[in-house]
């Protein structure tokens, strides 16, 4: 379903989908979400697709959820929103973002989905559902506290203030901060440099580090040797060990297959 503020583009084993409804500060309506979760189902379907890119422009990321939408909204109504942030949560690919200028509500929950958040240092991020009478959504009040700790986590979602991509770096949303022209092409370097890592060994690794935390570490080695015993005698694996011991450069397509 193609939807004109929801730009879908492929190349390099990267699907960007670009969040472009700029006179509504990239507001998210209803159908833009579900065309978030099209977009997403395609990308996690197409073997081709190695990582999604989720961006908006150098200096826009998004303002959030259409507010005329939560105007409109029901108690009993369905978000449209929660269909997304699940394909979101639970996609097996690399999600690689990239955020300039707003990122208000869900423009900043959804990076705690993603794998590697790029920041430009124009980045405006805020947290206001306490400010608009609202809670967390999108898992935020388990995902912050635990990424940043229980007081600065209040600190942003009770406040609810706007705060700079340096605070979100600290507080470990963002892997890094770049001015806004390199944005887009430092998102786009570490995107490629996944869509170049065997891709199975990339599932895996998301896999076991999205597994529910209180586990053991006994628990987590056990999981991990499962998954580990098969990739370390998968072809992709081999073909790197060869290369390793004889000096030479790894065939791609004996780590990839060869594409169609
Ligand atoms: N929902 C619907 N419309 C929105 C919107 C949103 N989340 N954010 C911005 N817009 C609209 C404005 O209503 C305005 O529309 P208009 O030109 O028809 O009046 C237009 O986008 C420009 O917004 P404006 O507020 O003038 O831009 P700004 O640069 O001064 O401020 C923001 C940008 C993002 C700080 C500000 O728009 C804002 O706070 N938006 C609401 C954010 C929010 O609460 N989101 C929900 C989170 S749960």
């Amino acid at each position: 379903m193609d939807h004109p503020n929801i730009l879908v583009s492929q190349h390099d084993g990267i699907c960007s989908i670009e969040i472009s409804r700029r006179e509504k500060k990239n507001a998210i309506t209803s159908a833009m979400y579900r065309a978030l979760s099209v977009a997403l189902g395609h990308a996690r379907e197409q073997s081709h697709v190695k990582v999604v890119l989720i961006r908006g422009q150098d200096d826009l990321f998004t303002s959030g959820n259409d507010l005329s939408d939560f105007l409109q909204r029901k108690a009993s109504d369905p978000s449209a929103a929660i269909p997304f942030l699940h394909l979101l949560s639970a996609f097996e690919k690399p999600l690689v973002a990239a955020v300039a200028g707003n990122a208000v509500g869900i423009g900043t929950t959804l990076l705690l989905h993603c794998d590697l958040v790029y920041a430009a240092d124009n980045a405006l991020f805020q947290l206001p559902f306490v400010n608009l009478a609202l809670c967390p959504e999108a898992g935020s009040s388990l995902l912050l506290p635990r990424l940043a700790g229980h007081q600065r986590a209040a600190e942003l979602l009770l406040l609810g203030e706007p705060f700079s991509a340096d605070t979100a770096c600290a507080a470990g949303i963002v892997n890094r901060v770049v001015a806004p022209e390199q944005l887009m092409e430092t998102a786009l370097a570490a995107a490629k440099k996944l869509a170049a890592q065997p891709a199975q060994s990339l599932a895996v690794t998301k896999a076991l580090m999205k597994r529910p935390p209180e586990r053991s570490a006994i628990e987590a080695m056990d999981e991990e040797v499962i998954f580990f015993a098969d990739l370390v005698a998968a072809p992709a694996a081999k073909e790197i060990f060869s290369a390793f011991l004889e000096k030479r450069i790894p065939n791609p397509e004996k780590i990839h297959g060869a594409q169609p």
